[in-house]
């Protein structure tokens, strides 16, 4: 997807050389400009949130301007999470109409501008490139190629610059996420994903990678890991990247994200229906890489190590097989009792190798249970966490981004759920009950006591019906990361 440039100006919004100019209207308020005014009067134009209407002006030089009028609620309750949502509004509409660029009036300073950005690149977000092009196609107006951003009046204070152009790198890394998470699992392999992650360490000096394959991995006394790869042809990768942000204190965070490129379930293989989401299961580990990219390109003063475990999980003549026993690298004994429950293996060890790698902080992304999607649905991810001041700070980036998380209790009465009958530990407990938490209760062992936040993103990576990001790919985390690593760098 080409990129879209972003602007700021400070002066008279009506003098733009977008070819559509959006001015919020807050409920209960009026607006300056008589014209606009009466549509407002004539009920055309309304101030609730989400509510759109569209009008033309004549632009200095004769040509006709598109002039969209936003509602964006009560002023008092506007927050950056509600300038997302008008942000996307317009940006659909504005889109549907053939616009190429657009300048918004920024109405309010408090994290709104940020938001208006986020809403509008999110919303713009498309994933087309396997769709044949046909050169008559009327179906598909031109792309938006620009938004302003501007103000009469910028208060003290406020870098709108610094703020739109900080949320232009955040969201157009998680429309990168986006990518990785749409590209189909023929393509989108862990090698590919690896590769990924050398672009961006090409890219950028304070990243550096280093990637062990198959082989690797057996060698690290990965055993849960290397029993879900066993299964595929394709060449799994444990990806590590470090960023080295500017030196300081501040603990050693450590990112780690799953990216189970598909998900068959191996030999506990799953129904054929809708299997072909489960490309969507490396979404743990597309937020972790394109959020370091953002990081590194924020220059964001914090040290981080990510890792993402990278395999497929198929049936086959060598899969890993129900009942058998494999160690993690940490020397704990795992019964694997349902193959399907693959990614607190692969887990297992990515954690207990961050512990290795000294992380004294850690956050883990996952698509891991289908039952947090019974418990939250698609709005709030499930948080995890075995300590309440790291699980603040997560919490709290989560709530600055709109990537919403609620906690679920750990409990030792559910750790009893993970005890093996033949080995320490088994992946999968014969009881239906609380499976998400009994997921975590099952990384928690590998995390050394460790600060650390399990997310189960699995409700959330896709099929969210926040209205910036649709239904499809989210790119869920990669707001909530970088906000994270921003403060733990700040706070020093
Ligand atoms: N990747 C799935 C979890 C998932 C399911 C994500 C549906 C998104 C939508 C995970 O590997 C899995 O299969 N989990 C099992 C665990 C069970 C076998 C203990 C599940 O949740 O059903
Ligand atoms: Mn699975
Ligand atoms: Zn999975």
């Amino acid at each position: 997807m080409p990129s879209i440039t972003v602007t700021t100006r400070q002066g008279d919004p009506t003098q733009t050389v977008a070819d559509t100019r959006v001015v919020g209207l807050f409920e209960g308020e009026a607006l300056a400009e008589e014209r606009l005014q009466a549509l407002v009067e004539s009920g055309e134009a309304k101030g609730k949130l989400e509510k759109v209407a569209v009008t033309h002006e004549e632009a200095p030089g004769g040509a006709l301007r598109r002039v969209i009028v936003a509602g964006l609620g009560k002023r008092d309750e506007l927050s950056a999470e509600k300038a997302r949502t008008a942000a996307a509004g317009v940006a659909e509409r504005a889109g549907a109409l053939g616009a190429r660029s657009l300048s918004w009036a920024v109405p309010e300073f408090d994290g709104v501008a940020a938001g208006l950005v986020e809403g509008t690149l999110l919303k713009l977000y498309k994933f087309d490139r396997y769709k044949s092009k046909s050169e008559d196609d009327e179906d598909s107006p031109p792309e938006v190629e620009s938004l302003e951003l501007v103000s009469e009046r910028i208060p003290e204070g406020i870098d709108l610059q610094g703020e739109a152009e900080r949320a232009r790198i955040v969201t157009t890394a998680q429309n990168a996420a986006r990518d990785l998470q749409n590209t189909p699992a023929n393509v989108a392999t862990p090698t590919f994903l690896a590769d990924r992650a050398r672009e961006l360490a090409e890219e950028h000096e304070s990243l550096t990678l280093e990637t062990f394959d198959r082989e690797g991995i057996r060698s690290l006394g990965m055993g849960a890991f290397s029993s879900v790869a066993q299964g595929t042809y394709e060449e799994p990768q444990l990806i590590v990247l470090r960023y080295a942000g500017a030196a300081g204190g501040g603990s050693h965070l450590g990112f780690v994200g799953k990216a189970v490129t598909f998900d068959t379930g191996g030999i506990s293989i799953k129904p054929a229906a809708k299997m072909q989401e489960m490309k969507f299961d490396m979404s743990g580990g597309a937020a972790v890489l394109e959020a370091m990219g953002a990081i590194a390109t924020l220059a964001v003063p914090v040290q981080i190590t990510a890792v993402v475990p990278s395999t497929e999980n198929m049936p086959s003549g060598r899969s890993v097989k129900p009942g058998d026993i494999v160690t993690a690298m940490n020397g704990k004994t795992i019964e694997v009792n349902n193959t399907d429950a693959e990614g607190r293996l692969l887990l297992a060890d990515a954690l207990a190798y961050a512990v290795d790698q000294g992380c004294e902080r850690i956050v883990d992304l996952a698509t891991l249970t289908g039952a947090i999607i019974v418990a939250l649905g698609a709005t709030h991810a499930g948080l995890f966490s075995n300590d309440d001041d790291w699980y603040g700070e997560v919490e709290g980036a989560c709530s600055t981004t709109g990537e919403i998380g609620w906690r679920l209790p750990l409990h030792p009465e559910y750790f009893e759920l993970t005890k093996g009958k033949y080995a320490d530990l088994t992946n999968a407990s014969e009881q239906r009950k609380a499976m998400s938490i009994y997921a975590a209760e099952f990384l928690r062992q590998f995390v050394d006591d460790r600060p650390w936040v399990h997310v189960d993103i699995a409700g959330v990576a896709w099929g969210m019906t926040r209205k910036y990001v649709g239904n499809g790919a989210s790119g869920w985390g990669v707001r909530m990361l970088v906000e994270l690593a921003q403060k733990a760098g700040s706070k020093r």
